[in-house]
């Protein structure tokens, strides 16, 4: 018998839509033994109210005051999906309220407030807390973690990760939040871009010691929106060298390059990775999202890149039949089974079918905060 878990959410937007939708298909999935039930909506936009009420009728309680949410005992979980200036506050409150927490990224929206969200996480350890981040579950990004929990790289030679975006190569593109440095932080696109782009090194153990940050401003006003101009403060674009090595192989200290792009031309939604072996290599992009590419080298000249359609290989089974094609909302209902997974069983399904651990978030914030350094400085930041 499948039990439920019932959910809350605090931040209605885009992406708490995202996770309603995913809650509405759980039937999807083949052996969830837990399930989601949204029962109450907070957002302070009360527009946003009536598409929850009209799509959900398990929804019995709408409001804008999240302590309002937080009162009701019913409540098992809350994902929160609001800017960033509200996430230590917000956080805080749900853990300390001993709900469990999906939190969006960057988790705070500078490194103070991820402290005071790491000190909640502290007080309330029977509370699971993760970080929202669904592209390793992509299946060529679940086979390319098989591949690193197998050691088939050999030594690995370089590892570039990157999310990169053309959302604001428009110049007349008017500003919002996600623009604002008041509420999207001084991170710019590494808060909205970097935890992404972290997930599967940082799972991997391949922390950066170091890191020489290049950030760029390209686009300096945009139109307000009411026919005005406004400075646009952001970083718009982030290069971070750093230097990392396998846990395995601690003295063998290899480049990793992390790339957070809003504005890269020809680049929708484009999250890859790409890991250079000496034994194997791979290769994933989201501009192909079935392929995956491999290289096994097997000495000589010789080397051929592989791809591979990887269809519906997912971590979490579904109905949908294997040769079928993966997409967005199905990495996010992947995320959300694996959420409920570690919630009933206490740790991920497998290694890299796992949401981001505070332990990972707060790792990006000091990699984060290393790179604003390392800008201002023209320096390389250690993070030993
Ligand atoms: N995982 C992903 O792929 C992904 C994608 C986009 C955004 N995000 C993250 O999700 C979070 C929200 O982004 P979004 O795109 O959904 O933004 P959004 O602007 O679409 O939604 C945010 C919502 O929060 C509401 N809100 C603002 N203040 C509030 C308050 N005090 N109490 C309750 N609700 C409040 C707003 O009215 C709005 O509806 C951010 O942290 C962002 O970085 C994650």
């Amino acid at each position: 018998m499948t039990k439920t878990l019932k959910f809350g959410i605090i931040g209605g937007g885009l992406m708490g839509r995202e996770f309603a939708s995913a809650a509405a298909r759980w039937c999807h999935l083949l052996e969830s033994d837990l399930r989601p039930e949204l029962i109450a909506v907070c957002d302070t936009n009360p527009a946003i109210h009536t598409w929850y009420t009209g799509n959900f009728p398990t929804v019995a309680k709408t409001t804008a005051d999240y302590r309002e949410l937080l009162a009701m005992p019913e409540i098992d979980a809350v994902y929160c999906a609001v800017p960033h200036n509200l996430h230590a506050e917000i956080y805080t409150a749900v853990i300390r309220a001993g709900k469990h927490l999906m939190g969006e990224k960057p988790f705070g929206i500078d490194k103070a407030a991820n402290d005071q969200i790491t000190q909640a996480i502290r007080e309330n350890p029977d509370v699971i807390v993760r970080c929202s981040s669904e592209f390793p579950f992509y299946p060529a990004v679940q086979a390319i973690g098989k591949m690193i929990d197998e050691h088939r790289f050999g030594r690995i030679i370089e590892v570039e990760t990157g999310f990169l975006h053309s959302s604001d190569l428009d110049p007349n593109k008017p500003i919002n939040w996600k623009r604002m440095i008041e509420f999207n932080g001084e991170y710019g696109c590494m808060g909205d871009l970097g935890i992404h782009a972290c997930h599967i090194p940082f799972r991997a153990g391949w922390y950066p010691k170091n890191v020489r940050a290049i950030l760029r401003k390209l686009v300096t006003e945009r139109p307000d929106g009411k026919g005005g101009k406004v400075p646009c403060k952001t970083w718009d674009n982030a290069t971070l060298f750093c230097e990392a090595a396998d846990p395995a192989a601690p003295d063998d200290i290899f480049p990793l390059t992390v790339k957070t792009f809003r504005i890269a031309p020809g680049e929708k939604d484009t999250w890859t990775v790409r890991i250079l072996g000496t034994e194997t290599s791979a290769f994933f992009s989201t501009k192909n999202p079935r392929r995956l590419e491999v290289l096994e080298y097997g000495g000589g000249a010789k080397q051929n890149w592989e791809q591979i359609d990887m269809g519906y290989d997912t971590a979490f089974k579904t109905i949908t039949g294997g040769i079928f094609e993966f997409g967005f909302p199905d990495a996010i209902l992947q995320m959300w089974a694996s959420f409920l997974y570690e919630i009933e069983h206490g740790e991920p399904k497998n290694r890299f079918a796992g949401c981001v651990t505070p332990d990972e978030a707060a790792a990006s914030h000091r990699l984060f905060t290393a790179a604003l350094e390392s800008q201002k400085t023209g320096q390389t930041v250690s993070l030993t």
